[in-house]
This record gives structure tokens, sequence and C-alpha cells, in this order.
């Protein structure tokens, strides 16, 4: 009986023991997606004439030691849960949308991050 323990603590072991599997975005996607959702008020790339005066650039995000959290969860940040949905994530709030919303999925934040990473040190 012992030894059919250790061997099932051996055989299991290393899949309970290894971390998650780390998903890794792609940054080109990434690239896209910031392009088509952020840009409109985020300063995302090279562009420096785009986004609005009240947003953070991505670049500048890059500079915070926590920016990959906060872009993890940017869709509960102010002032993104009023037209950002998530698939399943609960709604955080029911304030009308006051500009155009948008639908990013867990992958797609993924990407982002990817691209975001890119923007380091630059
Ligand atoms: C309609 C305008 C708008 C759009 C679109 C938008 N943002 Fe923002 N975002 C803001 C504003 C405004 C702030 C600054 C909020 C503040 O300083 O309180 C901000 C701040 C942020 C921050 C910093 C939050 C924090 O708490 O530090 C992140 C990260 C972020 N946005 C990510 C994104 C990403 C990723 C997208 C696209 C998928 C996006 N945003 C699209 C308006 C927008």
């Amino acid at each position: 009986m012992r030894r059919l323990t250790l061997a099932i603590a051996l055989a299991v072991g290393p899949f309970v023991l290894a971390p998650p599997a780390q998903a890794q975005g792609d940054p080109q996607k990434g690239r896209e997606l910031a392009n088509k959702h952020c840009i409109r008020c985020h300063v995302v790339g090279d562009d420096p004439f785009a986004g609005i005066d009240s947003t953070p650039s991505f670049r500048f995000l890059t500079k915070l030691s926590d920016y990959v959290e906060r872009l993890q969860t940017f869709y509960r940040r102010a002032p993104h849960p009023v037209f950002v949905e998530v698939p399943g994530v609960p709604r955080r709030t029911e304030i009308p949308a006051f500009v155009a919303k948008f639908t990013v999925t867990p992958e797609n934040i993924e990407d982002i991050i990817a691209f975001v990473k890119t923007l380091e040190g630059k």
C-alpha cells in the first residue's frame, strides 16, 4: 500500500507542483487590438498624436513596476468598466456607456500585454 501511495505521488507530483502554464500573448495581435480599441484614448505606440490628454500612454505605463497587473485588470479600473466587456466577467456597473463599447477576451488582454512589453525601455 505504501509503495502504491509513493508511486502515485511520484506520478502525480510533477503535475500538481508545476506552475500553471503562462499564457503567452501574441504582440502583433496585441498591436492590432490596441490600434482598434485603445488608440482613441491612449497613445499606444509610435503615433504621439493619438489619444486624449487624461490617459497614460502605453510607453509611460511600462515605466510603472506594476504595469502588467494594471493591464491585466484594466477593464475593472476607471473609466473602463462602463464601456469594456469581458465575456464571462460580470459587469461591475450598469451606468450607460458614454462612449462606444467594446469587448475583449482574456486572450486579447494577454496579446495586448505582449505588445506593451515590446515598448519597454523605449
Ligand atoms: C474611452 C477612452 C478609453 C479607452 C477606449 C481606453 N482607455 Fe484606458 N484609460 C482611459 C482613461 C481616461 C484612463 C486614466 C484613468 C485615470 O487616470 O483615472 C485610462 C487608464 C488606463 C490604464 C491605467 C489604469 C490604472 O489604474 O493605472 C490602463 C492599464 C489602460 N487604461 C488600459 C487600456 C487598454 C488596454 C485599452 C484598450 C483595450 C484602453 N485602456 C482603452 C480611457 C480609455
